[in-house]
């Protein structure tokens, strides 16, 4: 094989695993809050608000994603919502607000709205895990 056909063929099989790249280190995940009964009307759509209404809410809808009510986060963009109910530690819609995915998955663009805190994290984690109520 020519060095250019390697080439290509490593440079082909690095884009194919970008654009499935699910994984993070889940081992650097703030850990989710141990508080009981988190709702998204009471913890979660304030952070949502704060942080990315800007961009997924009633005027913009970045990767066709609205989290500005509790169906709509439940359905998710265009790539789905992201998390699994259980699986907090499993979630990608997680790690991009951790800020553990590629630089332009990771949420909210940098420079561009408020992160989430390890607290918010923790809190957004407990929300998933108590099975998105
Ligand atoms: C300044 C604009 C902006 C803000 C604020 C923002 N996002 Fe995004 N978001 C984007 C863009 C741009 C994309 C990529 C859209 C694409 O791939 O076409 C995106 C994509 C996403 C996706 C993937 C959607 C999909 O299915 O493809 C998720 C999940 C997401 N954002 C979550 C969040 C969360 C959670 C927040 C708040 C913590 C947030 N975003 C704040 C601009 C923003």
């Amino acid at each position: 094989m020519s060095l250019n056909r390697i080439l290509l063929l490593s440079s082909l099989s690095a884009a194919a695993l970008g654009l499935c790249a699910a994984d993070f280190d889940a081992a650097k995940l703030p850990p989710a809050s141990t508080q009981a009964g988190v709702t998204y009307e009471k913890d979660i759509k304030p952070l949502f608000e704060r942080s990315c209404f800007k961009c997924h809410g009633a005027e913009k809808q970045k990767g066709k994603l609205r989290l500005d009510s509790l169906e709509a986060t439940l359905k998710g963009g265009s790539n789905g919502p992201g998390f699994e109910k259980g699986a907090s530690a499993k979630s990608t819609f997680v790690a991009s607000v951790a800020r553990l995915m590629s630089e332009d998955e990771n949420m909210p663009p940098e420079g561009k709205g408020k992160p989430f805190s390890k607290e918010e994290i923790g809190l957004l984690r407990a929300w998933i895990d108590q099975g998105t109520k």
